[in-house]
């Protein structure tokens, strides 16, 4: 089994001193068990923003805006705008606060309500997609952002692997059949498109990066 808390643990302690906004945010997220990125996918995040020179960002699933801010860091300076989506208002207003103390409020746009409805409303192509809402809806959103990511864009997804479960053969309580079903399904789709090349990458709880071919 990869799946490691000691590994990702380890891995965290790796990464340079983490500004102290990100660190209360941790704190928040653990005080209120919010299902935040870790600090390496957070990392990882910012390191693609960068060496892809991405520079319109759509996010599906905001939280507090842990993952939002790590994505920001990616512009380093650079012009860029993220649009994030969150059904949670109590949520997505409490991301709205960081981003002000971050100082990168006029660079995201939060948009309420369910990601589903939403996307189709939006304007464009994005040239960076995360994907971290309802695993159960994995499919959903794979089928309303494929089409609006542009040539050489990417689309990043986490928990892919969730827990390690998907892994055939790994053991698990019943009450996820559904969901594990869901995310191999998801990952089968994914990994199959012919428009995309994708790497699966056991960090985290498992986070998969495609790139749409030019
Ligand atoms: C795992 S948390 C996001 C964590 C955030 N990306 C981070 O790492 O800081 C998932 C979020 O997705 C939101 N969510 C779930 N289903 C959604 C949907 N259909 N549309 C928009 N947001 C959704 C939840 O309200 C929750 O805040």
């Amino acid at each position: 089994m990869f799946y490691s808390f000691e590994l990702e643990q380890y891995l965290g302690e790796l990464l340079p001193e983490r500004e102290e906004l990100l660190k209360e945010m941790e704190s928040q997220a653990l005080q209120e068990t919010i299902p935040v990125v870790t600090p390496p996918v957070g990392n990882f995040l910012a390191f693609l923003v960068k060496t892809s020179q991405a520079s319109r960002i759509l996010e599906i699933g905001t939280a507090i805006g842990y993952s939002t801010l790590w994505l920001a860091q990616g512009f380093e300076g650079r012009k860029g705008q993220i649009t994030t989506i969150d059904l949670n208002v109590d949520r997505a207003r409490r991301a709205i606060e960081y981003f002000k103390r971050a100082g990168i409020e006029e660079h995201v746009e939060v948009l309420f309500g369910d990601a589903r409805k939403i996307i189709p409303t939006l304007e464009g192509d994005f040239d960076f997609v995360f994907v971290d809402a309802a695993k159960g809806e994995y499919l959903d959103y794979l089928n309303l952002v494929l089409p609006r990511i542009a040539p050489g864009g990417m689309l990043v997804v986490d928990n892919v692997l969730f827990r390690g479960w998907v892994v055939p053969g790994s053991e698990f309580a019943p009450k996820y059949n559904r969901l594990i079903s869901h995310l191999r399904e998801f990952l089968t789709n994914l990994t199959r498109n012919p428009d995309f090349q994708t790497s699966v990458l056991p960090l985290g709880d498992g986070v998969s990066v495609s790139i749409r071919k030019r």
